[in-house]
């Protein structure tokens, strides 16, 4: 049992040190100031779209499914700081990621006008696979985004302060990922994993779900080129 979920916990571990979120172009360029105004503002708005926006939800639906009580209770408070900021006691996950978006210049209007790239509907079609998967297949789902990408989130701020002109208001959306509030998020999510991804089906389906997730999140980060 011990080396199995060592075993499942390893092979996380290298999906997510090949990804390197930490040093990834998007970060590291947002942090050098290399992007345009033009492919930051591109990126923001299909972030919103494709990773945030729907957050709440998500995390709410994660909580319907759960029959653990105690893991119950870590994902309302989760869908509840996604919603309100109650946790960081800011304000929802979303209205804090439009504050920032209109530090760059993007209206309300604009920013729920774009049109959402490929790469956006399929992270966000993959989040909502929530809908589909065992209820215990959560932590697969939410890992990445609340263990890796808060990691690139340091890196951006950063450069959005030094180059882009976001304030440390604007900031707040990336200062409290990148503080406390997602490490609980993830040992949420490694102790569903560790506790009952136990079949060899359910390990493989986790990994699956680990991977995919990575990869369309990436994939979404990538999405500056466009612009
Ligand atoms: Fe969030």
């Amino acid at each position: 049992m011990e080396m199995r979920t060592n075993s499942i916990d390893k092979q996380i571990n290298d999906i997510f040190a090949k990804m390197d979120f930490a040093n990834h172009p998007l970060a590291v360029k947002i942090q050098k100031g290399e992007l345009s105004k033009e492919q930051v503002k591109g990126w923001a708005k299909q972030w919103y779209h494709g990773f945030l926006g729907d957050a709440d939800r998500w995390v709410a639906e994660a909580f319907v499914k759960c029959p653990v009580e105690s893991m119950r209770r870590a994902l309302i408070l989760n869908a509840c700081e996604e919603a309100l900021g109650v946790e960081s006691k800011t304000d929802g996950h979303p209205v804090l990621f439009r504050k920032f978006v209109n530090e760059l210049g993007i209206s309300r209007e604009e920013l729920e006008a774009e049109p959402l790239t490929p790469e956006a509907w399929a992270s966000t079609l993959n989040f909502w696979t929530i809908r589909e998967i065992p209820w215990y297949q959560f932590g697969a789902l939410f890992l990445t985004s609340e263990s890796e990408i808060p990691l690139a989130y340091v890196k951006i701020m950063d450069g959005l302060k030094k180059h882009y002109g976001v304030s440390d208001e604007g900031n707040t959306f990336f200062r409290i990922h990148a503080a406390e509030v997602d490490e609980e998020h993830t040992a949420t999510n490694l102790k569903v994993i560790r506790e009952y991804v136990t079949s060899e089906r359910d390990r493989e389906e986790c990994i699956a779900i680990v991977k995919r997730t990575a990869g369309l999140i990436d994939s979404l980060m990538n999405v500056y080129q466009k612009y």
